[in-house]
């Protein structure tokens, strides 16, 4: 057998047997190859001309509001060419924005000469660093800056073993970037670091990727230090010094307790090579830990703490339906499709749907814990809103679903940071649905950070949805019920009239 002599030092062998087989062929069989070339031919003839007539013709595309971006008047257009030919524009494609297609040791030596980027952290809970991110991309648009959006930093019921979280194994920042036809990126795109590293090993000095970083603070004037995010220090080998924002920057320029500031002052102090004035000559407020005192970078502007920023017309913005930034940011950063597959697996599960069509469902967030103390003058805590309230809310959603478009949905589900298993049996009581994430061992099958993420996704799912009044999670969730499904909602609020 031929095949058993084949070796790499005498390839000709195997040539050579293989050709005097071919002239052993008889005379039949001949005849019976020959007319199969003809078919072959004729056939290829006719296939060159399908090519022919097949030729690809310039796809135009155009801006399509919420859809993003749609092919024009090319119907019979392979979805995967357009998808190739989208993805070819250069805001979608991190490499486009950067002067290496991969991360580097340092993220400075991979930002690009006469390309201007802007960074700055979050804190506390998932919901408020969402928050913080979706201001840095806003902020990104109002001044020309490509937002580097930094990994969810573990903390409240995340432990640190649950390390940091990039943005985008929960959000499609690619999605994000076409839809806002602008680059977004992440930190993971422009320098390398170990997604898993302990956070809260402070890296040395001696460390080639440790980099300094001049930031501006955004901190109440009545505070002396800077907004310290050592945990994305730490994960990053980022090094920070602070200088304060001058007084513009605040929502109210008299008040020196203020803590909001305004997206257009904010803008304006790191306009790429016009700058505001107010932004020169300003004294450091903090050298860094290792004791840089850097003045606020040009080139990647950095910023502490993006969470307590408006357009000027109000404190905590985002919480109304008109905010801007939620308007034309926040509504484009949709989950991941993993997250949003995994997330309705586990309500197919928890309603006995398995393998079965998710019919509309009203979802419910119900905020416990700390609003225990949001009491009504003259009563005690616990304060809780009674689940009554929920369900008459949830009622009147399910009966405006079915008026104005036909939508039965008899199904809930809820999700709440309470523990106690009396709150747990009366949910059922009304017949509700739940997420057991120690039932579903979420924590040990994917970590401390998806019990939150899985619940966020699952209630954006809705065709209704009642939350909690005065919880950002609850009106994040509204807004993404209302954009994303066309969904009615409701807030329940414990000092409205009974
Ligand atoms: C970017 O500009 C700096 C200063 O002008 C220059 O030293 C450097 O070589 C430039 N880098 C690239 C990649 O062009
Ligand atoms: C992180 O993951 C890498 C590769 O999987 C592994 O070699 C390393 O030990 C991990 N580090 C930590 C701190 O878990
Ligand atoms: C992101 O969205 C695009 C299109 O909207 C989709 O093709 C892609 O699979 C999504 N990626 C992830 C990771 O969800
Ligand atoms: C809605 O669905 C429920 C349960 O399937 C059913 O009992 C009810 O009659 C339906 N209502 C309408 C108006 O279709
Ligand atoms: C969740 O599941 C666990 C384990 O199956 C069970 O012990 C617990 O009572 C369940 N919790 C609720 C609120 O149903």
């Amino acid at each position: 057998m031929p095949t058993e002599r084949l070796s790499e030092s005498e390839p000709r062998t195997d040539m050579a047997l293989l050709s005097s087989h071919i002239w052993r062929i008889s005379r039949r069989e001949r005849r019976v190859i020959g007319l199969l070339v003809i078919i072959a031919a004729l056939y290829a003839v006719q296939s060159i001309g399908f090519l022919q007539k097949a030729q690809p013709t310039i796809v135009q595309v155009s801006l399509v509001s919420k859809e993003g971006i749609k092919p024009e008047g090319e119907a019979e257009r392979p979805v995967a060419e357009v998808a190739r030919q989208v993805e070819a524009d250069h805001w979608t494609l991190p490499r486009n924005s950067l002067n290496y297609p991969y991360p580097t040791t340092t993220a400075r030596e991979n930002l690009k000469n006469g390309t201007y980027y802007v960074t700055g952290f979050a804190l506390a809970g998932f919901t408020n660093q969402f928050i913080a991110y979706m201001h840095l991309i806003y902020l990104g648009i109002q001044s020309e800056r490509i937002p580097v959006i930094p990994p969810v930093t573990p903390s409240s019921h995340v432990s640190n073993k649950a390390g940091a979280l990039r943005f985008s194994r929960v959000f499609n920042i690619s999605a994000t970037s076409n839809n806002l036809r602008r680059p977004v990126l992440e930190w993971a795109h422009i320098k390398e670091y170990q997604e898993n590293a302990s956070v809260s090993v402070v890296p040395q000095g001696t460390d080639p990727s440790v980099e300094q970083l001049g930031c501006w603070s955004v901190r109440q004037r009545n505070f002396p230090t800077p907004i310290w995010v050592p945990i994305a220090e730490n994960v990053l080998k980022v090094d920070l010094s602070f200088t304060r924002v001058p007084p513009i920057a605040f929502f109210d320029e008299n008040n020196q307790g203020d803590v909001h500031t305004k997206f257009s002052a904010l803008a304006s102090l790191i306009m790429p090579k016009y700058p505001h004035p107010a932004s020169k000559g300003l004294p450091l407020m903090a050298k860094s830990r290792l004791g840089s005192s850097l003045p606020p970078g040009e080139h990647m502007a950095c910023f502490d703490f993006l969470y307590y920023v408006s357009s000027g017309l109000r404190r905590h913005e985002f919480e109304n339906r008109w905010s801007p930034a939620w308007n034309s940011v926040g509504t484009h950063i949709r989950f991941t499709d993993e997250l949003v597959m995994l997330a309705r697996g586990y309500i197919q599960r928890a309603m006995g749907l398995e393998g079965e069509i998710i019919p509309p469902i009203i979802t419910l967030h119900i905020r416990r814990g700390d609003f225990r103390n949001h009491c009504k003058k003259g009563m005690v805590p616990p304060c809780y809103i009674p689940l009554q309230k929920y369900h008459d809310a949830i009622e009147s959603v399910r009966t405006e679903l079915l008026a104005t478009q036909n939508i039965n949905a008899t199904r809930v589900l809820v999700a709440s940071d309470e523990r106690d298993p009396e709150f747990w049996k009366e949910v059922l009581g009304y017949g509700w649905h739940y997420l057991n994430h120690t039932a579903e061992r979420t924590l040990e099958r994917y970590g401390e950070w998806y019990p939150v993420l899985i619940d966020t996704t699952a209630l954006s799912i809705g065709s209704g949805f009642v939350g909690t009044k005065s919880s950002t999670f609850s009106v994040l969730t509204a807004r993404r019920v209302e954009d994303w499904n066309g969904g009615l909602t409701d807030m329940v609020d414990y000092f409205a009239k009974d």
